[in-house]
């Protein structure tokens, strides 16, 4: 985003005015169909194959892809099926809101209710005004907006997959009606390419086209991007074209004049969303690899919790030890590495590349007795497990280049 004159970005507040979600439609349509047990009150998503039998699972699939009648006739098969906990009957769907409620002020009453965001859209939208005066930017440009969104989900789940709290990097992408189509092909490659620059491998991307009446309720066109995890094949991240119906609900007024002519408009949106939790998911299961019996996680050094990790070659020797102390300390203080330098002295050196193998260090640093005669160190690259010896004085540079390499 920073490298883009198209694009600006905000950072606005988790708790909204309750008008806003009045008007974007989230207070009445933002819901999941969830199926619950008669018996125990426990409620089921309707798709999770994790918390309901098989056959279940089976027939939900069949609704997300039959049209209505077909839809009709699975919601009746459903409901002879038992609750995976109490064996009580389930009911058949009911929307259940998923806005995350809490009150602001003195009192607990209705007047005092508000909601957590669901999404970190919206206050682009009523923003948009703001953005547009301060920054003086002209069609077609972009509001980013990366935090906290908050969804009451009722079977949060899978690692990290569905949780109730969660980041989301969102951009609103404001163009005129007519270039919609050529902006959403824009977004679709540049969300690609951002997946591949994160290690998220493509052969486990597929693209689902939202068919009619799945799509949100203001989504003319979407595109989900999906992701083979362990646990199957689901949403990574989605794009829509979400038209002018969300400018069109917070203004009554275009916001939007155009310079030449003049004419006052409102601009349609093409929304890409990513969530963090779900990228960082993608990205290690993409990395996870195993050799023998060493586990590597194959992340990109940009993500990379360590970039390097240093270790003298035996903890007993004062001499070793400090020169590694020296070098560790020396790599800490460059900037980009960010202070992201593991040290290690427990157990022999075998056994401290696994653990660094396993957490994703792609370089291994080992000071040695040669160190203390000719200045040089081992660098070992975690993916091919070569040793190199270089420089001290040249380690950081080394480093430097290998990590923006990557
Ligand atoms: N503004 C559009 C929007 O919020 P969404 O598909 O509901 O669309 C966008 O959410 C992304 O946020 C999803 O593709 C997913 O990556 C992430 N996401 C949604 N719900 C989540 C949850 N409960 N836990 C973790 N990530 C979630």
């Amino acid at each position: 985003m920073h490298n883009r004159d198209d694009m600006v970005g905000i950072d606005a507040a988790l708790i909204m005015n309750t008008k806003v979600w009045e008007s974007s439609g989230h207070l009445s349509n933002f819901s999941d169909p969830l199926v619950e047990c008669e018996k125990c009150h426990q409620r089921f998503r309707e798709d999770d194959n994790s918390q309901i039998s098989n056959s279940q699972f089976l027939i939900s699939k069949q609704i997300q892809n039959s049209k209505s009648s077909s839809y009709a006739k699975a919601s009746e098969d459903k409901q002879k099926d038992k609750c995976p906990d109490c064996g009580g009957a389930l009911t058949s769907p009911k929307q259940f809101n998923l806005m995350l409620k809490t009150f602001l002020g003195p009192t607990e009453d209705s007047a005092s209710v508000v909601y957590f965001r669901p999404e970190t859209a919206q206050a682009m939208f009523v923003d948009f005004k703001n953005v547009l005066e301060t920054s003086r930017k002209t069609l077609p440009f972009g509001i980013a907006q990366q935090g906290k969104a908050f969804r009451n989900e009722i079977t949060p789940g899978n690692f990290i997959f569905r949780t109730r709290e969660f980041e989301q990097m969102e951009i609103e992408y404001f163009v005129r009606e007519n270039d919609w189509e050529k902006y959403f092909e824009h977004w679709r490659k540049e969300m690609l390419g951002w997946m591949e620059d994160i290690g998220v491998d493509l052969n486990h991307v597929h693209e689902l086209e939202v068919p009619d009446g799945e799509r949100a309720h203001y989504s003319k066109r979407t595109i989900d991007f999906e992701y083979d995890f362990p646990f199957g094949r689901e949403e990574l991240y989605g794009l829509a074209y979400r038209t002018d119906f969300d400018l069109k609900n917070h203004f009554k007024e275009p916001p939007y004049r155009d310079q030449e002519s003049g004419e006052n408009f409102y601009p349609h949106i093409i929304e890409p969303t990513w969530g963090v939790d779900r990228s960082v998911l993608a990205a290690l299961c993409s990395a996870y690899s195993e050799d023998g019996d060493r586990k590597v996680l194959k992340l990109k050094p940009s993500l990379a919790p360590y970039k390097v990790a240093v270790f003298p070659l035996v903890a007993n020797k004062p001499d070793v030890v400090a020169k590694a102390r020296e070098v560790y300390q020396t790599l800490k203080a460059k900037s980009y590495l960010l202070s992201f330098v593991a040290w290690d002295d427990r157990g022999n050196i075998g056994k401290r590349y696994y653990s660094q193998d396993e957490i994703g260090t792609p370089f291994c640093i080992t000071i040695d007795y040669q160190t203390l005669e000719d200045g040089t160190v081992t660098v070992r690259d975690r993916d091919t497990t070569k040793q190199e010896r270089v420089s001290v004085s040249d380690l950081a540079s080394y480093i430097g280049e290998k990590i923006s390499n990557n």
